[in-house]
């Protein structure tokens, strides 16, 4: 499948490496406080898949909205093709997302106004690379990546949770972004789906060179994936490779 996408050029954009050191997160609530990110260092390289696995409420989609710069870290390094974003100014941080960072979100974040189509161009369009036509073109050549083409003129509440989701992967791979961040991308696909998706992210890393980090609770992804990172607490518990993972979810009677 992926062979067909770089094939047709969808894809050019190779990744860069991650590193962070030490972060932090802290978020205030009136007088409680909870530390969502607790001093997490980990390293992920281009054309490498990691897993992010952990509890509910370890800190996975904190850490991720760090990495995409959708949110900033009380304290830390966050190292992206050698640059701190850490200390970039509003508008560069606002160009990193747009043109190097994929974000899948955990809730899709589609526009609801704008049909499966139109959400797939929007990012393009706020990029401005490429003509009306090109991007009309590439965001149904997306759709039909992910299978979701022929919804590709419905909105979002016309369509089913797993094809949201589908929409939301094409939306992140929008304009070619080296960096693909998901957060539970597959939750809601059914096994064939979920295949299909993954496929299409391993791919993205091994052939196009992507840097790709899933934040996930299925098994089915983090095996499949070169190296799993463990979360608990905030803090990065244990960097496996895939086959250890699930050697020890085995043993553990998971
Ligand atoms: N915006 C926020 N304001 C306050 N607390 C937050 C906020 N976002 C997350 N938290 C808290 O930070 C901790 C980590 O949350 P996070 O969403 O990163 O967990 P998660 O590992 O992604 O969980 P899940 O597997 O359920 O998606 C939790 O205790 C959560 O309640
Ligand atoms: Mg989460």
């Amino acid at each position: 499948m992926i062979q067909r996408s770089s094939d047709s050029g969808l894809f050019k954009h190779q990744g860069l490496n991650i590193m962070t050191e030490a972060l932090h997160k802290k978020y205030e609530i009136g007088v409680d406080s909870v530390t969502a990110v607790d001093g997490a260092s980990i390293e992920i390289r281009p054309s490498m898949t990691a897993a992010l696995v952990g509890v509910s409420g370890c800190g996975k989609s904190t850490l991720l909205n760090l990495l995409g710069g959708i949110d900033r870290p009380d304290k830390g390094s966050i190292t992206v093709g050698g640059v701190d974003i850490t200390r970039l100014s509003e508008r560069d941080l606002e160009e990193y997302r747009l043109n190097k960072i994929g974000f899948v979100f955990q809730m899709f974040n589609l526009l609801p106004a704008l049909t499966a189509v139109e959400n797939v161009k929007l990012p393009m369009t706020m990029a401005g690379k490429l003509e009306k036509g090109e991007r009309h073109c590439r965001a149904l050549n997306l759709l039909q990546l992910v299978g979701v083409e022929k919804r590709a003129h419905k909105r979002p509440d016309e369509l089913s949770g797993g094809e949201q989701q589908r929409v939301a992967i094409a939306v992140a791979l929008a304009n070619d972004p080296g960096i693909i961040l998901a957060d539970e991308p597959t939750a809601n696909l059914d096994q064939a789906n979920l295949r299909k998706i993954l496929a299409l992210l391993i791919g993205l890393a091994s052939e196009c060179k992507k840097t790709i980090l899933i934040a996930t609770h299925d098994p089915r992804v983090s095996s499949e994936t070169e190296i799993v990172i463990k979360m608990a607490e905030g803090r990065i518990s244990d960097v496996l490779k895939a086959e250890n993972h699930i050697r020890k979810l085995v043993s553990l009677g998971e």
